[in-house]
């Protein structure tokens, strides 16, 4: 990945909450990586912090107001200008505006003029943070692109512990560096990306399905397209908002998510099947609502298609991912269904530790490749862990190229 933000000209957004003070030092270490730092406050931000400190620390000035007589359209020549537009802090008000295409200030007026890539490190109380409005609004920017770089758990500013501190120095600087250093190593690819779970119905109304939201999925989709790949999402049902620019396809079932595979397989060159088939379903699903007349209840279950054995010696060379999803013995389960599916890569995730599984925003993973590498990784994002598993499917695309060339 690149170290250095040289030439590159970022737009520094301080919203009106107590981690402004933080802004500081992000400020000095986007200027110690090389970057041009324009400041902009909004007026919140104001009670926490002077312009000055900022204007000192970027020998920019710092830009505060809409309406400043020398320059009224400042917010469009800045909105070109900037490389990148980081929001660190971002707060429940600010989210809530972008992700609803408000425009009452500069901050906002210039997001909505600007293509720039956004980066956003939101920062709050717990109970903001949890508010379920304020997390379908970071779907919606979610959706668009914006990269959301979540908050940590610790104590916050009320006197209580939760999530809601805005992430590290370098949890901001390396999202600001992965989504300007473009490594644009997937054109060409069209990848494939199953996500989320799948229901099998009972009846009209029940169905069996698991816990999976969907999150790792549509992180690795966003990841793969803003490398260049074409990216096809065949989705279970999630909450999540389709990512820009990917060709989202939903379904419901293993069988529809089958059917969805088969049908883009042929023009895909990888495959990431991130989602948590069911294994079973039932063998009948009735045609009305089953009634409570029995005190016992016997539903008999059947396997569904084994997506991945099922593609078999269709795969050629494509390169193949999966995941394990275990909550025992992780590491030899994973390997001996990479070897079974006959994978080019497994992503290991043992869900019974805490901040790793399903409906988090945070993962702990283990990568296994074919040829026996096994690589741990630390608690990451998502968004973070989707790049990792995707360096690591570029590697092993370079292997095999090389290898073919061996062979012949
Ligand atoms: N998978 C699949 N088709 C299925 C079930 C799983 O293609 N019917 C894929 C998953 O998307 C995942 C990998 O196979 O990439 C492993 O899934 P997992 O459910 O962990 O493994 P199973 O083979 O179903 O084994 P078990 O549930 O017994 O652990």
């Amino acid at each position: 990945m690149e170290t250095t933000l040289r030439d590159k000209h970022v737009l520094l957004a301080v919203t009106g909450s107590i981690a402004a003070y933080k802004s500081v030092l992000i400020l000095r270490r986007l200027v110690e990586a090389g970057a041009r730092v324009t400041v902009v406050m909004t007026s919140s931000a104001r009670q926490f912090i002077t312009p000055l400190t900022f204007q000192v620390l970027s020998r920019r000035p710092v830009y505060t107001s809409l309406f400043d007589p020398s320059d009224e359209i400042r917010h469009l020549t800045l909105a070109e200008q900037v490389d990148l537009i980081l929001i660190a802090p971002a707060t429940a008000n600010i989210i809530g505006k972008i992700a609803n295409g408000i425009a009452d200030d500069l901050l906002t007026t210039l997001v909505t003029a600007s293509r720039a890539p956004m980066v956003m490190a939101p920062a709050m109380d717990g109970d903001m943070w949890n508010y379920p409005v304020l997390q379908r609004n970071l779907s919606v920017l979610d959706g668009l692109g914006v990269q959301i770089v979540p908050p940590e758990e610790g104590p916050l500013a009320s006197g209580k512990e939760g999530v809601g501190r805005l992430a590290s120095e370098e949890r901001i600087l390396s999202a600001v560096l992965s989504r300007l250093s473009r490594r644009c190593d997937l054109i060409g690819e069209t990848v494939l990306i199953t996500a989320g779970p799948t229901r099998e119905p009972i009846d009209p109304v029940r169905y069996l399905t698991n816990r999976s939201s969907g999150k790792m999925g549509y992180a690795l989709a966003r990841a793969a397209r803003w490398r260049g790949a074409r990216v096809i999402l065949v989705s279970g049902p999630t909450s999540l908002a389709g990512p820009a620019n990917v060709e989202r396809v939903l379904v419901q079932t293993a069988e529809e998510m089958r059917d969805a595979v088969r049908r883009y397989f042929p023009e895909t060159t990888l495959l990431i099947m991130a989602a948590a088939v069911a294994d079973y379903r039932p063998r009948f699903r009735a045609d009305q609502k089953l009634k409570k007349d029995t005190s016992t209840l016997f539903l008999e279950l059947e396997p569904t298609p084994d997506i991945l054995s099922d593609l078999g010696p269709e795969r050629g060379s494509r390169i193949v991912a999966g995941f394990a999803a275990e909550t025992e013995d992780v590491l030899n389960r994973a390997r001996a269904k990479l070897e079974q599916k006959g994978l080019d890569l497994i992503v290991a995730n043992d869900v019974t530790q805490e901040g790793a599984g399903f409906d988090l925003d945070t993962n702990i993973v283990t990568l296994m490749d074919a040829h026996g590498t096994t690589t741990a990784l630390p608690k990451l994002s998502k968004a973070e862990v989707a790049e990792r598993i995707l360096d690591e499917i570029v590697k092993l695309k370079a292997r095999s190229r090389t290898d073919d060339r061996i062979i012949r």
